[in-house]
């Protein structure tokens, strides 16, 4: 059993920020850096207005799951492509660069996101949109050095797997190392991943984007889009600025 596999049920389920992304990724022609596993190029390719849309994806095994999903293999107009996004431009500029889920947070020092933001702009149409999701911090619990979660999930082969996500926060560098361990329930078969993420504050994703010549343009602070208090998100829509 492949973590790929694994890790691609596990993100399916995550739908949350699906219709925030849908309605916001509402251009002609729409570019997902870290597109994973396909999970979200298969609600762009439900949006009519889009004639292009392009999944840029690093990890060979996660672009072989997406292009072999139903939604992406018959739909003429996305391509899933193979590179690393820093040195990938698109045939033609789009009209949205999406960052959905945590992709922006996958790039772990400042210079890098600096880097990546710049590339994002250079990648745009010149009243194109960069649309930035990243996760809203609990400073209350930014202390915590350790954390844990644990949940069941039915795996490829149709078994119950026990996931656990443990990361270990490197408060000095602001990045938070991740193993995934998928248990198989009937056999106790392993299977274990890494990530690491940064941990960033509001604050650095503004100078990022000032940086980056980008120009923040407006700002969500939930998945719903609506004005309820829930804080779970930082939704950013940005332009290239003046030249
Ligand atoms: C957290 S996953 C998100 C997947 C998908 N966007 C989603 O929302 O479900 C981040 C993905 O970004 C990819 N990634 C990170 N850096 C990248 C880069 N420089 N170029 C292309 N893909 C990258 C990783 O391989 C990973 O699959």
């Amino acid at each position: 059993m492949d973590a790929s596999r694994l890790y691609k049920i596990r993100t399916d389920s995550i739908q949350t920020d699906l219709a925030a992304i849908s309605s916001l990724c509402d251009g002609e022609s729409i570019l997902e850096v870290g597109a994973g596993a396909g999970r979200v190029l298969k609600v762009l390719a439900k949006l009519e207005q889009a004639s292009v849309i392009i999944g840029v994806e690093r990890d060979a095994a996660l672009v072989d799951l997406a292009r072999s999903d139903e939604a992406v293999r018959s739909d003429p107009r996305i391509s899933v492509i193979h590179a690393d996004f820093s040195g990938y431009l698109p045939p033609a500029p789009v009209s949205r660069v999406l960052f959905s889920f945590n992709v922006v947070c996958e790039f772990l020092d400042p210079r890098s996101r600096i880097e990546v933001l710049r590339h994002a702009a250079r990648c745009l149409t010149g009243d194109g949109r960069v649309i930035v999701f990243a996760p809203l911090h609990d400073f209350e619990a930014f202390s915590e050095r350790e954390t844990e979660h644990r949940f069941s999930m039915e795996g490829p082969d149709g078994q119950s797997w026990t996931t656990t996500i443990r990361c270990r926060r490197d408060h000095f560098n602001q990045v938070s190392h991740c193993v995934v361990t998928y248990v198989r329930d009937v056999d106790g078969h392993a299977v274990e991943s890494r990530y690491s993420n940064a941990l960033i504050t509001r604050n650095e994703l503004l100078a990022s984007y000032e940086a980056a010549g980008l120009v923040l343009i407006n700002e969500h602070t939930s998945y719903d889009l609506g004005d309820g208090d829930s804080r779970e998100c930082l939704i950013h829509i940005l332009s290239k600025g003046a030249l």
